[in-house]
């Protein structure tokens, strides 16, 4: 352990992960970079997973500064044989897969009805936020189902009830149903499969944030702010905090909630997390 500051003394005291081995995906930043710092803080080894190697290399350095161990797979996500090399990488690094956080996604090109997305952007969103936790539930599964545990947690989104962003809320809804039907299939091989439905969160990286769509600079923070008030619409219950979440928020909930010992009856369901809306989508 390291003279590094601790970033959460209560996660980092229960070492609830400890010995355990985590695949992230999309752990360069934003949820999942908040989640790699959480299961990490808990004891957990964890693999990032990124298109995009400096945000990745970034949080692998501060979880190795933090005394965790940590690597980087660098892919873009979405083809099948991409997942089923991230998941051989890791248990030729660490031995053994235990969680699976399906974090990569978000909305694209958002602020549209849905008739006026081109064809390319429809698919782009349901490639990015459908096929990468699809194709990595299904690479992840046979080396669960060997060893006979393991946890998966899926990000869903409240998008689901929202405009604007129709592919994307058409994605969503198939990753809550991904969890719920393989929920079911892999309870009898003791793997968990679980999801966070996130409200809107405040991804405030300054000038390290990536943009969603390759090639392009990231979006301002008065345009993100636009963007979640178009989401925030009367069409989608308010969000009761008044505010949006933080990714440190949502990782607690991904932590504490769905993957520490105890909770091994707590499956394939959606967990809403403190600033989100109290009803399930
Ligand atoms: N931000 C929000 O307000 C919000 C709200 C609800 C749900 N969510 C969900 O939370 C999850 C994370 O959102 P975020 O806001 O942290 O995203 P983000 O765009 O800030 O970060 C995504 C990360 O994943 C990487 N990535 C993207 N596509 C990839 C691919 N195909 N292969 C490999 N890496 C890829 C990016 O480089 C980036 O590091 C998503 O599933 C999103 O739908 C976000």
């Amino acid at each position: 352990m390291t003279n590094a500051p601790v970033l959460d003394h209560k996660a980092a005291g229960a070492r609830r992960l400890e010995g355990k081995i985590a695949v992230i995906t999309g752990g360069g930043q934003g949820h999942g970079r908040a989640t790699a710092k959480r299961l990490a803080q808990e004891g957990a080894s964890v693999m990032l997973v990124d298109r995009h190697a400096p945000g990745a290399e970034r949080t692998r350095d501060e979880l190795l500064a933090f005394g965790a161990d940590a690597d980087v797979f660098v892919g873009e996500l979405g083809p099948w044989e991409v997942a089923q090399s991230l998941m051989e990488a890791t248990k030729a690094r660490f031995g053994r897969i235990d969680v699976l956080v399906n974090n990569v996604g978000g909305a694209m090109y958002g602020g549209k009805q849905g008739w006026e997305f081109t064809p390319q952007e429809l698919e782009d969103n349901l490639r990015n936020n459908l096929y990468t936790c699809l194709s990595c539930c299904w690479a992840v599964m046979p080396h669960m189902v060997e060893q006979g545990s393991g946890a998966i947690v899926n990000f869903g989104s409240h998008a689901v009830r929202g405009t604007a962003r129709l592919a994307y809320a058409a994605a969503k809804g198939g990753v809550m149903a991904i969890t719920t039907s393989l929920a079911l299939e892999a309870a009898p091989y003791g793997v968990r499969v679980n999801c966070v439905v996130p409200h809107l969160s405040d991804r405030d990286e300054g000038d390290t944030l990536v943009s969603r769509i390759p090639g392009q600079p990231p979006p301002s923070g008065a345009a993100r702010r636009d963007a979640s008030a178009g989401v925030s619409s009367p069409h989608l219950t308010p969000i009761p905090m008044g505010r949006p979440g933080k990714p440190e928020e949502i990782a607690a909930g991904v932590g504490r909630r769905l993957l520490h010992h105890g909770r091994d009856h707590l499956r394939g369901r959606r967990r809403l997390l403190p600033h989100l809306t109290p009803c399930s989508p």
